[in-house]
């Protein structure tokens, strides 16, 4: 085999969840790059139709597709109709996620105030969303003894946010933020070690802080903090996904690529 062709993605399905946020459109473009056709699902259906509109400007392979990930329903009618147009899923990257961009009500809420249902709703969508993912998905993939299935986990799934970097800029990480991308990278090394002989390989993947127009304090500190000195650009992801989607990570099971500027090396 050719080593380029170890990144080659041709005539592979994938599914990228959180599609109209963010970070899905990056992964979605590294993918369409090497080959890949993208089904971009949301539970924001209108904004998720204007980022696949966007998308298909330039790759005309993408999408959309409503999806509430917490739902177990959900979840099989989305496989239901990828099955029923594409045929079967090769890749399944789990994104969607309540974050900073898309906040619960309390999100912002402090430790000794935050309330159980806002603990509830980001477990549920950043961590039962992605076991539901797993499952449904996953059991697919094993069923075709093929897939390629990457978790989004965080820094703060790796060590806690640091608390003072956040003291009087407006901006938060809340505790069931933390605690949910802990779970996320446990439930990938869990799943990809029971699946290793299957051909479905699960590994997780670790952004550090993303520049979406951060300024003023925040900005310094933690530019500051980043051994490499700033934050990371929306598309510095790209590397990640397409090894991790590919052949070219063919041995890679279980392991969390962190691609955080050295934040969580010191
Ligand atoms: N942006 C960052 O700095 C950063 C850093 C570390 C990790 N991450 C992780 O990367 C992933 C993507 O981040 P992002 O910045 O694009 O987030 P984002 O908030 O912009 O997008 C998340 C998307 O998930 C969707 N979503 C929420 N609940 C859903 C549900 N029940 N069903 C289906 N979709 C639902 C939202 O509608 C939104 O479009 C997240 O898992 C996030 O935790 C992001």
């Amino acid at each position: 085999m050719e080593n380029k062709s170890l990144f080659d993605l041709t005539g592979k399905i994938a599914l990228i969840t959180g599609g109209a946020g963010l970070l899905a459109s990056e992964h979605a473009q590294a993918l369409l790059e090497f080959g890949a056709t993208i089904i971009l699902a949301d539970i924001r259906e209108e904004k998720c139709k204007h980022a696949v509109k966007i998308l298909n400007k330039k790759y005309e392979k993408v999408f959309p597709v409503f999806l509430d990930v917490t739902k177990k329903e959900s979840w099989e009618s989305v496989l239901e109709n990828i099955q029923n147009t594409f045929g079967q899923i090769d890749i399944l990257i789990n994104n969607a996620g309540f974050t900073n961009q898309s906040k619960t009500s309390g999100f912002d809420a402090s430790f000794e105030n935050f309330s159980l249902e806002d603990w509830n709703a980001i477990l549920q969508v950043n961590l039962t969303g992605t076991f539901l993912g797993c499952q449904v998905i996953g059991k697919h993939m094993v069923e075709h003894k093929k897939g390629a299935i990457i978790n989004m986990a965080s820094l703060y799934g790796v060590v806690s946010p640091h608390h003072p970097l956040y003291e009087g800029t407006g901006i938060v990480q809340p505790v069931a933020y933390s605690v949910s991308k802990h779970g996320v990278i446990g439930l990938t090394k869990y799943i990809a070690t029971l699946w290793a002989k299957k051909g479905v390989r699960v590994n997780s993947i670790t952004p550090g802080g993303i520049f979406n127009g951060h300024e003023g304090l925040f900005l310094e500190r933690f530019e500051k903090l980043n051994p490499i000195g700033r934050m990371s650009d929306q598309a510095e992801l790209r590397g990640a996904v397409v090894f991790l989607a590919s052949d070219a990570s063919s041995h890679v099971i279980g392991h969390n690529l962190i691609v955080d500027g050295g934040w969580t090396a010191w």
